[in-house]
C-alpha cells in the first residue's frame, strides 16, 4: 500500500488499540493474513481498517481469531516436555519453591492442564499458581471450560485419564 497509512503505521496504531506488538511476529505471514482480512471486511486501507477495529468489537474479535493459530495438544512436542521435566523444572525448584508457571499463549488449555498433571505427578504438585493467558477470547473460554473430546485425550497415559478426567458423553 503506497500511502502514509502503510504497514508500519498499521503496526503502531494496532498496538495502541490492542497492546499487541505485531513486529514481534514474522512479517510476511502476518501481512498476508491481515491483508486478506482487510479485504474480507472491505476496509479499503489501513486507516479505515484501524477505525473499524477500534469501533466494532465483533470485527475486532473476528480479526484476532483470524490472526491466531490455536493448534494445541496435551504434551505437544514431547521432547520439549521431557527437557522441561528432566532439566528445567528441577533447576527452577532448587531456586524457588513453590513454582509459579505461565502458559503465555495457552490456546484451548491442553498445555496448562499438561503442566498441572506433570507437576502433580512428578513434582508433588509444587506449583502455587499456573497462569494461563491468550489474546484469543474464544480459546480462552474453551481453556477455562476444560472440556475435551475423547480423541484429544487418547494418547494420554491411562492413569492420567483415570485420575484427572471425568467422562461426560463423548467428552
Ligand atoms: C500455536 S498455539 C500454541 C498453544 C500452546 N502453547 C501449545 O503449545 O500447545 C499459540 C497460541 O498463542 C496465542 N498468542 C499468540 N500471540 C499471543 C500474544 N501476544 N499474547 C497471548 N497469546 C498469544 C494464540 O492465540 C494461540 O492460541
Amino acid at each position: 500500500m503506497n500511502s502514509v497509512y502503510d504497514w508500519e503505521w498499521f503496526v503502531k496504531n494496532f498496538e495502541s488499540i490492542s497492546k499487541i506488538n505485531l513486529s514481534a511476529y514474522k512479517r510476511p505471514q502476518m501481512e498476508r493474513r491481515i491483508n486478506s482480512f482487510l479485504r474480507l471486511v472491505n476496509a479499503g486501507d489501513y486507516y479505515n481498517f484501524i477505525a473499524l477495529l477500534r469501533d466494532d468489537k465483533a470485527i475486532y474479535n473476528r480479526f484476532i481469531e483470524h490472526l491466531t493459530i490455536n493448534v494445541s495438544e496435551f504434551f505437544r512436542n514431547p521432547t520439549q516436555w521431557e527437557v522441561l521435566e528432566r532439566e528445567i523444572i528441577p533447576i527452577l525448584l532448587n531456586s524457588r519453591s513453590p513454582l509459579k508457571a505461565w502458559s503465555a499463549g495457552c490456546s484451548t488449555g491442553e498445555e496448562v492442564y499438561s503442566l498441572a498433571m506433570l507437576l502433580r505427578e512428578k513434582f508433588n504438585g509444587k506449583a502455587d499458581t499456573i497462569l494461563a493467558t491468550d489474546i484469543d477470547s474464544e480459546v480462552r473460554e474453551k481453556a477455562a471450560a476444560g472440556m475435551y473430546n475423547l480423541k484429544a485425550v487418547q494418547s494420554l497415559p491411562e492413569n492420567y485419564k483415570n485420575k484427572y478426567f471425568l467422562k461426560h458423553g463423548d467428552n
